[in-house]
């Protein structure tokens, strides 16, 4: 197996930081494929802590990074993380490569995010206001300023002049008063467009070129199945793909050339901002998964919403990544309790269901049906092999595995590298390029 994704099968925050960052010594080369700054991937190791949110999980490794063209790029937010990776002690030197078609978000793009919030009032998405929404119509309008842009001053002008005066007047009638004036904008965007000048190239080309010649490549997901903008519970999704489907186009390779996918599940449910979530808990013991597993937002600090593992979200995602393998999170994060519910399937307006409705406001209606699993009331925190788990953990991870229908290849017992429990049997471990 040489190109492999791993993505998140459930609203995002699953823990691919960590799984990317335990396989990443595996592949030359680890690439975001979609979504922007909105993601927020966490790599912790000893004492060390990194929050990424543009850049690949593996550039922590020092392996090549790539930022493919379904990416929506913040110049800005961009620069930030490698001047905070450099800080700690992580040099990107030559291993980045930014898409020339990648497009970038403009300030208008957060103003319309943020006025398309302000306006929506209790029917808001509950977005990161990072811009990206806006950002990504702005390509699908063709319409969106592309990295390459950047490096011809005549061509950005006109193209920014375009979208400032079009942008301008869509955001005064949602009451936007301070507009920022395209020469503002390009005065900002000439120095940051001159510190990445080095790493932008053809990125599709590179990796196409680079598969021929027997190179491995990591495509890194972001946020989560049930954040997809066509199988996730829309409108409360992103706008971008976020299963396998999306690695071809979001990378510009053939869609054969993926060998096989590592879908991310967390022992327990979590969402962050709006939108129906069946298995929510709220009260006491949704206040207390929140502390217990840290449940607050890497990249916006919020409170996430927190629930009973959902079944159905995790099959579903699943089947629409062809996930061969799943990795098990935050397991640690049930030790405390004396029984964990898993949802199983629905009951919609008395009818079993087996599948999500298209419709957010039926998502919103679904009654999950409940099996309860004994708890085992002691600590997993660390633990590093199987036969450690207590049986009634190992029985909590069978459960999941058989909901979902695939095996667990590892079980993280705790937020750092060290603390995940492999399992060197499973075929897809035992499929992979070897570590380096
Ligand atoms: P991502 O967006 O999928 O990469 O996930 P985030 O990094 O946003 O959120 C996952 C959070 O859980 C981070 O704070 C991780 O450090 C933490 N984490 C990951 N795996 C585990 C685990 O097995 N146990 C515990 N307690 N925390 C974990
Ligand atoms: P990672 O990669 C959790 C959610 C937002 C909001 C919705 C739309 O860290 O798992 P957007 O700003 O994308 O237009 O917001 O999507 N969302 C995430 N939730 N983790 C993420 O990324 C997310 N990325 C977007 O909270 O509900
Ligand atoms: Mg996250």
């Amino acid at each position: 197996m040489k190109v492999v994704a791993v993505l998140g099968g459930q609203w995002g925050d699953e823990g691919k930081g960590k799984v990317v960052d335990l396989f990443a010594n595996r592949f030359d080369i680890v690439a975001r494929y979609h979504g922007g700054h909105n993601a927020g991937h966490t790599v912790k190791f000893g004492n060390r802590h990194f929050a990424l949110h543009l850049l690949p999980a593996g550039v922590v490794r020092g392996r090549m990074g790539v930022i493919g063209p379904g990416v929506v790029l913040d110049l800005d937010a961009l620069l930030k993380e490698i001047d905070e990776l450099e800080a700690a002690g992580v040099s990107i030197g030559e291993n980045l490569m930014i898409s020339d078609r990648a497009a970038v978000i403009l300030p208008y793009h957060r103003l319309l995010d943020a006025a398309r919030e302000r306006a929506a009032g209790d029917a808001k998405i509950g977005t990161t206001l990072r811009g990206i929404g806006p950002a990504y119509e702005s390509v699908a309008a063709r319409r969106a300023i592309r990295v390459a842009e950047l490096f011809r001053p005549a061509t950005l002008a006109a193209r920014v002049g375009a979208i400032a005066e079009e942008t301008g007047k869509l955001l005064q009638c949602m009451g936007e008063t301070t507009v920022p004036t395209a020469d503002d904008v390009i005065a900002n965007l000439g120095p940051c467009a001159e510190r990445i000048r080095g790493h932008v190239g053809d990125t599709g080309r590179y990796l196409r070129t680079r598969l021929k010649s027997g190179a491995t490549l990591l495509a890194e997901g972001a946020h989560g199945a049930m954040l997809d903008l066509t199988s996730g519970t829309y409108p409360f999704v992103t706008s971008s793909h976020c299963s396998a489907g999306a690695v071809a186009t979001g990378l510009e390779i053939a869609p054969g050339a993926l060998d096989a996918s590592l879908l991310v599940l967390k022992a327990y449910s979590t969402r962050v901002g709006a939108g129906p979530f069946p298995t929510e808990l709220r009260e006491d013991t949704g206040e207390y998964l929140r502390k217990r597993g840290n449940e607050y937002g890497t990249s916006t600090g919020r409170p996430r919403r927190t629930g009973w593992f959902d079944a159905v979200v995790a099959r579903t995602a699943v089947e629409l990544s062809g996930a061969s393998a799943v990795a098990i999170t935050k397991l640690d994060c049930l030790d405390e309790l004396d029984e964990i519910p898993i949802s199983l399937g629905y009951k919609l307006d008395g009818q079993p269901l087996s599948a999500l409705p298209a419709l957010a406001e039926d998502v919103a209606r679904l009654e999950p049906e409940y099996e309860k699993l004994p708890g085992w009331k002691t600590t997993t925190t660390g633990l590093t092999r199987y036969e450690q788990l207590p049986s009634a953990a190992q029985r909590y991870v069978r459960a999941l595995e058989d909901a979902v229908g695939a095996p667990a290849v590892l079980i993280s017992t705790g937020p750092r590298r060290e603390e995940t429990i492999w399992r060197p049997e499973t075929p897809f471990l035992t499929g992979l390029p070897p570590e380096s």
